[in-house]
């Protein structure tokens, strides 16, 4: 099955750039920019990776991205992901970035997504994979604040394809950010969220992204199952899902692959990604390897992904016909 997985053409359609940092990565940064890190070694950091929930997952994540000062730094990071990814056979990424958990501590938006769409660029014409960038608002800020982002990267918009909205979800529900979000979809951006698993009101939260804010993808989201008329909606609206079953496995009790194989069953165009693969030991052939599941529903977890992307139209049936 390894083998299967490894042949099969492959899409990443949830994945935080910031959550791509690897130790050895972590370190050389650090050195670079004259940092001094509370580790020795990364075992070290490795062994400081104990989360058992969101916020403490987060808590580590946001720590560790403060080796990430200048434009050649978000270069590498990105470049350092799309090469795995390539050696994964993934063809295709859209590709989350966090500009408020950087504009926040005095790196400016520009550095950072000026470093992101360089390496975007080069890895197309080095490693033959296409990948577009989704900016995500961090969910425990303001909501101001995300308007503001929001009107930093319009000068920029031709090189992000949609929104995404992450961080602390708890207290922080879709309906703080309607406005933005209508601004955004204004502004001609797509529209997705994290509607994370097992968080309080997540059903809620799957029905406001779905119904409020009129998003055109939810990320993770398998709490819908909890509401049959809403697993009705997303499959009449034909909605994907960007489940992450290794990272479900270190944020709640369970990889929630019970619900990702019901999800498939009843034809809702779920798909398996990474989320923060650093951090949770697993990029997308390791996820896929996790379920278990058979050659067939492993094509067609990759033909929903393939559907459900952000890409025109001729791309999309492109990589589709490499599945046939
Ligand atoms: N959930 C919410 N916010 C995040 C995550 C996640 O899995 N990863 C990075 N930011
Ligand atoms: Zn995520």
């Amino acid at each position: 099955m390894t083998d299967f997985i490894a042949g099969l053409p492959k899409c990443e359609l949830h994945l935080h750039i910031e959550g791509t940092l690897e130790p050895e990565l972590k370190f050389d940064l650090a050195a670079r920019n004259g940092i001094a890190l509370p580790y020795s070694s990364v075992e070290e950091i490795r062994a400081a990776y104990e989360f058992d929930s969101l916020t403490t997952f987060l808590k580590v994540y946001y720590e560790g991205m403060q080796v990430l000062r200048t434009e050649p730094d978000f270069y590498d990071l990105a470049m350092a992901y799309l090469r795995k990814a390539a050696s994964q056979n993934v063809r295709y990424a859209e590709i989350f970035f966090d500009p408020q958990a950087h504009t926040s501590r005095g790196v400016p938006f520009d550095i950072v997504i000026r470093g992101l769409r360089r390496a975007l660029l080069d890895a197309e014409t080095q490693l033959g994979v296409r990948a577009q960038l989704i900016m995500c608002f961090l969910r425990d800020f303001q909501a101001e604040y995300a308007m503001a982002t929001l009107l930093e990267s319009l000068p920029y918009k031709e090189w992000i394809v949609g929104v995404g909205l992450d961080s602390d979800e708890r207290g922080n529900p879709p309906a703080k950010f309607a406005a933005v979000y209508e601004r955004a979809r204004q502004e001609g951006y797509l529209l997705t969220m994290h509607c994370d698993v097992d968080q309080d009101n997540s059903v809620e939260h799957i029905r406001q992204a779905v119904q409020d804010i009129g998003v055109n993808r939810v990320d993770h989201g398998v709490n819908v199952l909890e509401d049959p008329g809403l697993v009705e909606e997303i499959l009449e609206k034909g909605l994907g899902l960007t489940c992450c079953p290794i990272s479900n496995g270190y944020v709640t009790e369970s990889m929630k692959i019970e619900g990702i194989r019901k999800l498939l069953d009843l034809g809702v165009r779920v798909t398996i990604n990474s989320d923060d693969p650093a951090y949770f030991n697993g990029y997308v052939q390791e996820n896929l390897e996790a379920l278990n599941f058979s050659e067939e529903d492993l094509v067609r977890l990759q033909r929903n992904a393939f559907e459900i992307t952000w890409l025109p139209r001729h791309l999309k049936d492109g990589y589709l016909a490499e599945l046939d």
